[in-house]
C-alpha cells in the first residue's frame, strides 16, 4: 500500500525551505493510490485547486468530468495528479495575480517528485494532459501535437498515453474532436486489455 502521507511530508520538507515566509501550498494527487488503471497527470494547481487544496477543481475539474464520462471511468478509480505541486504565478496587467505556465526550472525541481509519486502509485497507464507533463516524462523533443493518441514507454518503463491539456480546447476549439478520438482510443485499448 502505497504510503502517499509520507511522501506528502517529503515534499514539505524539502519544498517548504526554498520559499522562506511565503504561503507556497502544495497540492498533491488524489485518488487510487494503490495500482489505479490510470494516473492522470496535469501541469500545475491554478487558484482553485490551490484554495481546495485538490487538484483539478476548478474549471479543469469539469475537463475532466467530461474526461470520465468518456471514457467511464470514475474520479475515484484514477490517481489524478500534476508535474509541478505549486500554483505558478504571475502579475497580470490589471495588477491581479494570474496563472501562467510553469517555468523549466519549476519542472525539473518537481520532477523526482513525481518519478517517486509514480513509483509510490505504480498505475497501469500513465495519461499526460499536455505538453508540460509529456515533455517531462518523454524528453523536451516530445510534442504533444505529433504524439497525442498514442502509447509509448517511459525510461523508467512505464506506459504512457499522450493527451492534449483539456483547457487547450477551449481556446483551439478545432481540437475538440481530436481531443475525443484520442479518450476514444484510450478508453478502447484499456477496455480490451481488460477482457483479454
Ligand atoms: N490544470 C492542471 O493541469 N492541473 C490542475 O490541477 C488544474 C488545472
Amino acid at each position: 500500500m502505497a504510503d502517499m502521507k509520507a511522501f506528502e511530508k517529503e515534499c514539505e520538507a524539502f519544498f517548504r525551505p526554498l520559499w522562506p515566509g511565503e504561503d507556497k501550498i502544495l497540492v498533491f494527487g488524489e485518488g487510487k493510490s494503490d495500482s489505479p488503471d490510470i494516473m492522470l497527470i496535469g501541469e500545475a494547481p491554478g487558484e482553485q485547486e490551490t484554495l481546495k487544496r485538490r487538484p483539478f477543481v476548478g474549471k479543469a475539474g469539469k475537463n475532466l468530468d467530461e474526461f470520465l464520462a468518456l471514457t467511464g471511468f470514475k474520479r475515484e478509480e484514477l490517481f489524478v495528479s500534476n508535474v509541478v505541486k505549486i500554483r505558478p504565478t504571475a502579475i497580470g496587467s490589471t495588477g491581479r495575480v494570474r496563472n501562467r505556465a510553469p517555468s523549466k526550472e519549476e519542472i525539473a525541481l518537481f520532477l523526482p517528485f513525481l518519478l517517486k509519486e509514480i513509483s509510490l502509485v505504480q498505475p497501469r497507464a500513465l495519461v499526460t494532459l499536455g505538453n508540460v507533463p509529456l515533455k517531462a516524462l518523454m524528453g523536451p523533443k516530445a510534442t504533444v501535437g505529433e504524439l497525442h493518441g498514442r502509447w509509448f514507454e517511459t525510461e523508467g518503463g512505464y506506459r504512457l498515453f499522450s493527451l492534449y491539456h483539456p483547457a487547450a480546447i477551449i481556446y483551439r476549439r478545432e481540437l475538440r474532436q481530436v481531443y475525443e478520438q484520442d479518450v476514444m482510443t484510450l478508453r478502447d485499448s484499456l477496455t480490451f486489455e481488460t477482457q483479454k
